[in-house]
């Protein structure tokens, strides 16, 4: 069955939402922490390893019941069902979206087109096993018989966004393989990759869900050349693997069916990390750190299957979003991790967000009367503190903001790790209840500056009222880094059923790699 085709302009509760939305045009932060103290306890949900502290976001118990009406007036709980049982809910690409049946450990079937995928998905996960230990371990051999040092992942978009920015994420708990990815068709990006590299101890694994994609195709006949002028084509199954799902253009490309490994089109690319696209991963963490991240993800599955929306940490990010993106017209959400390990988590994730809900034409075919897609964008505390947070706390835009941080660090430098979290939590403060003209006028007589008050006053005060969430786990392992990237693709999922657009389709990209094309077969 498809999803529900409901226009969220025309529901009761966004039209409670917008009256409600002028009530609040004199809410404070500032206001309501003093009436209510406890109000992070009120308005937060711990889960696992995971507390959100949603305090800091301008709400009342009001808007959440109300937000929370408005999921179910748009039959966001059907809609969840659909999902996780496979319907085709990809209606354009006519698709079902089971990214989530990749991690799951349920022995329950899974019909798609009424075969049970199931088998075929544990299949799949015993071939990543088997190969990664092979590599790992050393029994896998090069063309001089040597042991492999260095793997390349060719790839673009989803076949590359993910396994970088996990395999980076992941440092502390990797082996002594050496990853590199080769996304962009940047030539000189390649050679630089290629010269650093040996070819009888490097493995190469081509991803590409089409094996179509000119970047990926382009660079990995480049890079096959490049071997080729050391090993010969018969040495091209030690040193090139495949992940896709079309095989035909594999075996034209040379590489041993037995090295390849599968993907189904049931699975979006930029959702596709949990599939055999996540094979570097695993080449790179070992294939129980990433089964773990894998389970990680699950639990985060189950939680936003089963919790009451106003207890589901997915669903109440996605509406505070839409309640900041479609009431208070905020264009873009910031994205903080405060570990230097996440530094590529805004760049997955801005696809991941932006490919599945920059859409402009609803369910219907008819074009939106309201704003989607918010624009993400961010970088790690606290490098960010002093790049562009200026904007953030004294702009004229309104940036709601995620701040994720973890209880401990890795590695035990505990004085680095308290200054970082005291910037993590002093930033939610500083955007969240500012600092007044009085607080200013006081602090400039006191430090001696009194006469340059009525000229400085008005650039030091920070309005405050600021919004934003702490993200908190107690640690960075593979399963709190499942946990927080399924936290957002369910965040995604839920935007695009009040949206009532199609999140799975990319139509959008084509256009441009089209007229690519065309200039040049021109030249
Ligand atoms: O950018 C468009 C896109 O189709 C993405 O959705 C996808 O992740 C990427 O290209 C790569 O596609 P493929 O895995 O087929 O090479």
């Amino acid at each position: 069955m498809p999803l529900h085709n409901i226009n969220p302009s025309t529901t009761k509760a966004w039209k409670k939402l917008a009256s409600h939305f002028k009530e609040m045009n004199s809410f404070s932060l500032k206001e309501a922490f003093k009436e209510n103290p406890n109000r992070a306890k009120y308005f937060s949900i711990a889960f696992n390893d995971l507390l959100l502290d949603f305090s800091k976001n301008r709400v009342t118990q009001k808007t959440i019941d109300l937000l929370v009406e408005l999921a179910n007036e748009v039959q966001l709980n059907d809609a969840i069902d659909r999902y996780f049982s496979g319907d085709i809910i990809n209606e354009t690409e006519n698709r079902a979206v089971l990214h989530t049946a990749l991690r799951s450990n349920s022995e329950n079937e899974l019909l798609v087109n009424g075969k049970n995928i199931k088998p075929e998905i544990r299949k799949a996960l015993r071939k990543i096993r088997a190969f990664s230990n092979k590599v790992i371990s050393g029994d896998w051999k090069g063309y001089t018989g040597k042991k492999i040092t260095d793997i390349v992942n060719i790839g673009i978009g989803g076949s590359d966004l993910g396994p970088d920015m996990i395999v980076e994420a992941l440092q502390y708990y990797k082996n002594h393989l050496t990853t590199h990815f080769v996304s962009n068709i940047d030539g000189d990006h390649v050679s630089e990759v290629l010269k650093k590299l040996n070819p009888e101890t490097t493995l190469f694994v081509i991803v590409s869900k089409t094996f179509t994609t000119q970047e990926t195709i382009t660079n990995a006949n480049t890079i096959k050349n490049w071997f080729l002028t050391s090993g010969s084509q018969f040495d091209i199954a030690k040193h090139f693997v495949a992940v896709s799902t079309n095989s035909d253009a594999i075996d034209a490309f040379g590489i041993d069916p037995k090295n390849v490994f599968p993907m189904w089109n049931w699975v979006g690319g930029r959702f596709s990390l949990w599939s055999a696209v996540g094979l570097s991963i695993s080449l790179s963490v070992g294939f129980e750190h990433y089964k773990a991240l894998l389970d990680g993800a699950e639990k985060m599955d189950l939680h936003f299957k089963e919790s009451s929306f106003n207890e589901n940490i997915p669903v109440i990010l996605a509406l505070l979003s839409i309640w900041y993106n479609n009431f208070y017209n905020a264009e873009s959400e910031a994205i903080l991790p405060y570990t230097q390990y996440l530094t590529k988590l805004a760049p997955y994730l801005q696809q991941a967000i932006m490919e599945s809900n920059g859409k402009s034409v609803d369910r219907n075919g008819t074009p939106v009367n309201y704003q989607t897609g918010t624009i993400v964008w961010g970088s790690t505390g606290t490098n960010m503190q002093h790049a562009f947070m200026q904007l953030v706390h004294q702009g004229t835009k309104l940036i709601p903001s995620d701040f994720i941080g973890y209880e401990t660090s890795l590695y035990g430098l505990c004085d680095h790790h308290q200054k970082l979290m005291a910037n993590y939590n002093a930033q939610m403060d500083a955007l969240a209840f500012g600092k007044s003209k009085e607080d200013v006028h006081l602090e400039l007589k006191t430090s001696g500056e009194g006469s340059a008050i009525n000229k400085l006053l008005p650039y030091k005060v920070f309005e405050g009222n600021r919004p934003s969430n702490a993200i908190l786990f107690k640690k960075l392992t593979p399963e709190s880094l499942g946990e927080l990237i399924a936290m957002y693709e369910h965040k995604i999922f839920v935007q695009g059923v009040v949206w009532n657009i199609f999140s799975y389709d990319q139509f959008g990209v084509e256009l441009g790699k089209e007229l690519a094309k065309k200039l040049l077969n021109k030249e």
